[in-house]
């Protein structure tokens, strides 16, 4: 006889938080929410935390370089998504990783051969008005000198007149030397009174520029997720399918942390990639969605580094409605984090644990990391960004972005959604759909994290441990829904109920 689970699934929205005694010093400036991402043992460090307990989606939608640039500076991580070419992927991994904050590789370059008619029309173009010149014209040619605004009389000089005659060659040129920090090349230009730095190798090549008016935008952001060569983490989403070719060359671009991205992760390939993961390198790898128990322990015992957790619940998903298979987010993190914290009770391994999926609220986060989670993901969260890489478009008077699953015929990952057999799916997973477009990830974490800290001084907890260990959780009934919006008032007009 089939089993039957007697409590209905349950999601976030059917579940609030009860205050406990906020003390004095539980205010949100004092909350941490520094959070492992990879197991380790009891009284050990994990070889990597987030300082914020944040990740982006694996989705062609959500998480490219830049997008694993803006959220590492922030303190999360991206897994860079998988459902493209090795190259292309592992192109991103190099691009992230080697991004220094304000270190620009220069987009507009000439040959000393070029004239100012060449100049003219490449500013025309790029809207840059410094442009590099370098022996071969290339962004990482060797130095030959500068050309800025100041270089050139538009009413005076003959636009055949060769970039060679007026240009600041290198030998007046202050330039600093690869390896410079941020701030040594900020004195530099302030020392100098410079609007750009070029910074060049031993071989006089060029490197990068810096722009003065880049420094303020750059110069703190306490967050950030660094490694010890002061990179970015970051991460990538792998398939159970083309391991043997895309593990390696994401290794060789630096990848940090991998995730293997399914539908459903409770499945033998899954063992077969952690296995092959771990027998020919040492980046760590999480593993799943599963939804239950057994799931969990399945992939802890193939050696996942972390387990994702969620099915069904995406805010592009149909998995549920084509498939009929699934769980309410919220019971799925309740079973699962019952069975880590047993697990950890009984091996001395905490084996952290990512809610994947389904958060729509704010507070949805807090309650997700209350249940037991280490981290969540977000996909339509961050679809809205600046940084993710879709358009932007009008729709109507509101601008949105577009976003679509993974599952979906435009994404067509359907190594994500295989459970073996013939190549190729008969069904989509996900819809093609747009978001409302929100403005910069910076702004719109900031708020979301302020809200998060609050909530969790109310929960009279300073730290995501304490919160798990703390929180208290009630179920809201559905009259009680109805009571926590807005009601019995009449809305003035362009009045946000709710969020
Ligand atoms: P969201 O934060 O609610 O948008 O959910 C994002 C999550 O949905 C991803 O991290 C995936 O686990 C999942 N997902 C992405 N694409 C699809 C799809 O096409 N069908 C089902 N689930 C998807």
């Amino acid at each position: 006889m089939a089993h039957y689970y007697m409590e209905p699934s349950r999601t976030f929205s059917e579940f609030l938080l009860v205050p406990n005694l906020t003390t004095k010093d539980c205010n949100p400036s004092n909350v941490n929410l520094k959070t492992p991402i990879v197991k380790f043992k009891k009284g050990e460090k994990p070889a990597y935390s987030l300082n914020i307990p944040f990740s982006s989606a694996v989705m062609q939608a959500v998480s490219d370089d830049r997008m694993a640039v803006a959220l590492a500076r922030s303190g999360g991580i991206s897994f860079i998504y998988g459902s493209q070419s090795v190259e292309g992927q592992a192109e991103m991994v190099r691009r992230a990783k080697s991004y220094k904050a304000g270190f620009v590789v220069s987009r507009s370059n000439l040959t000393p051969e070029h004239t100012l008619k060449d100049v003219l029309e490449l500013k025309e173009r790029t809207g840059h008005s410094t442009v590099a010149i370098t022996s071969d014209g290339s962004p990482k040619g060797k130095l030959v000198g500068i050309v800025t605004g100041r270089d050139y009389r538009i009413s005076r000089d003959s636009q055949s007149k060769t970039v060679s005659e007026f240009m600041t060659p290198f030998s007046k040129l202050i330039y600093g030397k690869s390896g410079i920090t941020l701030s040594e090349a900020n004195d530099l230009i302030w020392d100098h009174k410079l609007n750009c730095l070029p910074v060049v190798d031993e071989q006089g090549n060029l490197d990068y520029l810096v722009f003065r008016k880049d420094y303020d935008e750059h110069k703190e952001n306490p967050s950030e997720l660094l490694d010890a060569n002061k990179s970015y983490i970051v991460g990538a989403g792998i398939n159970t399918k083309d391991y043997a070719e895309r593990v390696p060359a994401l290794v060789a671009a630096g990848v940090d942390v991998l995730v293997i991205d399914s539908s459903d992760g409770y499945s033998e390939w899954q063992k077969e990639t952690i296995d092959f993961v771990k027998s020919n390198s040492d980046v760590k790898i999480g593993a799943g969605n599963v939804v239950d128990r057994e799931g969990f322990l399945y992939l802890v015992e193939a050696g996942a580094d972390f387990i994702k957790v969620g099915i069904g619940g995406g805010s592009i998903c149909i998995t549920r409605e084509q498939k009929g298979i699934g769980r309410g987010q919220a019971s799925a993190m309740i079973e699962v984090a019952a069975a880590r914290d047993e697990y950890f009770q009984q091996t001395g391994i905490y084996v952290p644990i990512c809610s994947d999926g389904g958060i729509v609220h704010d507070y949805h986060i807090t309650l997700a990391l209350a249940m037991g989670a280490d981290f969540v993901m977000m996909g339509r969260y961050f679809a809205r960004f600046d940084e993710s890489p879709t358009r932007k478009l009008k729709v109507g008077n509101n601008f949105v972005k577009e976003f679509w699953g993974e599952g979906s015929n435009r994404a067509r990952n359907w190594e994500r959604y295989d459970t073996g057999g013939k190549a190729g799916l008969m069904f989509e997973e996900g819809v093609d759909s747009y978001v409302p477009y929100a403005g910069s990830l910076h702004e719109n974490l900031s708020k979301t994290i302020h809200k998060i800290k609050s909530t969790m001084c109310n929960c009279g907890s300073l730290t995501i441990a304490e919160l798990q260990q703390n929180a208290r959780i009630t179920l809201v009934s559905a009259t009680s829904i109805i009571e926590g919006g807005a009601h019995d008032v009449i809305l003035k007009e362009n009045s946000i109920a709710g969020e």
